[in-house]
């Protein structure tokens, strides 16, 4: 039977992909819903190129209740991605975060909640940031949860996490989704809200609910014109426009970079799966790669002539290492990441090298602003 479904942020890179998936593997037919942001697509009033054709687009606003209301009505699924996504940019520009995030979640619930519809089960793009600092292990206290580094250890250039007992030194472990959440941006508040959201009001009135926790998602179409998001698109960009990329700190920050196939795999698991209701799980690969290493391949790859540059400045709010430990939804869906580092860069780079507009490295720009805000030092 044919399904309807609707994906809100559709347009963006993450719901662009899985509306391909959803369009290749079945019959169902697809809505997005989408404001088509400035700061991700430009100037534009119809869909992007890219977006899958056999889907319906619709041009609207989770914001605007009444808008999301008659589309939510028409559908049995929804993929709430839509949302601002910049993590130092919603440390100045508060409201319209708290209004896109956390109004935009509100509306949704108050639809399920007060209106006649169909809907079965709604899927939210949650994100690894709700974790803050991942978590640690000491030789003396054992497993723990480091706060955020404070500014006069910054200062002094030293970048390691430390015990919240002892001081002592850490060994950073994976993730797993029990661990202590401890937000450090309001877009990290914003997700972190919207699962306690969306977890309580379908529990009290039995709507079907999955939460991801998608850890740092690269791959074709993610935005090159905004500065705010994914390092692999800043880092090329740069590259691109014959500079080479800024990494802060000493660059030994590790993170977990999972290819959107992946994701897209694990939205389809969350759908299918009635293991999965009610659950949190996270997205990653469960790889930890520091940024230099990141950095280092763009550059062998795209401009080797350049070096990186570790500028030993840091973003105020910003986290050591957090890497997935994605043994719950390997064994509660089955989820089975398939796109190595190497393959998926390589993907991405050819994708970067084909796009036909100019690229606008609007970096410096963006690190002025968090300067003048006092974000980055
Ligand atoms: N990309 C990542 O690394 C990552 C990591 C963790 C979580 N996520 C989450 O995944 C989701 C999708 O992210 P993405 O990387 O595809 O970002 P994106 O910016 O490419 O896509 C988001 C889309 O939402 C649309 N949008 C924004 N506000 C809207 C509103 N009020 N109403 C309707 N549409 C609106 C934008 O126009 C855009 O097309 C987001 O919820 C994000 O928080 C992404
Ligand atoms: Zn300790």
């Amino acid at each position: 039977m044919t399904k309807k479904i609707l994906i809100t942020g559709g347009a963006g890179f993450i719901g662009s992909h899985l509306a391909d998936f959803l369009i290749e593997s079945s019959n169902d037919e697809v809505t997005v819903l989408d404001c088509l942001d400035e700061q991700v697509h430009g100037k534009i009033n119809n869909p992007p190129d890219y977006l899958n054709k056999n889907i319906k687009f619709i041009l609207g606003s989770v914001n605007d209740q009444e808008e999301f209301e008659e589309v939510v009505k028409e559908n049995e699924i929804i993929f709430h991605l839509a949302a601002k996504v910049g993590v130092g940019q919603s440390m100045y520009q508060i409201r319209d975060y708290v209004d896109n995030n956390i109004l935009g979640m509100g509306n949704l619930l108050n639809i399920l909640v007060n209106s006649e519809h169909d809907v079965k089960k709604i899927v939210i793009a949650s994100s690894n940031t709700v974790y803050g600092e991942g978590k640690a292990s000491c030789a003396k206290c054992g497993i723990v949860f480091p706060k955020l580094r404070i500014l006069n250890q910054m200062k002094n250039k030293n970048w390691n996490i430390q015990c919240p007992k002892c001081e002592g030194r850490l060994k950073s472990l994976l993730t797993d989704e029990n661990a202590l959440c401890n937000p450090s941006s309001i877009y990290a508040l914003s997700k972190r809200v919207q699962e306690e959201m969306g977890l309580m009001i379908c529990k009290t009135y039995g709507i079907d609910i999955t939460i991801l926790r998608f850890f740092l998602v690269y791959g074709p179409r993610q935005a090159l014109s905004n500065p705010y998001t994914g390092v692999f698109a800043i880092f090329c960009t740069r590259l691109l426009n014959g500079k080479p990329p800024i990494v802060f700190e000493d660059g030994l920050q590790s993170r977990d970079f999972v290819n959107v196939k992946d994701i897209c795999q694990a939205l389809m698991l969350a759908m299918k799966s009635p293991e999965a209701n009610g659950e949190i799980f996270n997205v990653g690969t469960g790889i930890p790669l520091t940024i230099k290493k990141v950095a280092e391949n763009f550059v062998e790859k795209i401009n080797p002539k350049l070096k990186p540059i570790y500028n030993q400045q840091y973003r105020v709010g910003d986290i050591r290492h957090c890497v997935a430990d994605i043994s719950k939804i390997k064994n509660k869906l089955g989820y089975d990441p398939k796109i190595s580092f190497d393959k998926g860069i390589e993907e991405y780079i050819n994708w970067i090298k084909k796009k036909e507009y100019k690229f606008q490295d609007k970096t410096d720009e963006a690190l002025a602003e968090l300067k003048e805000k006092g974000l980055l030092k």
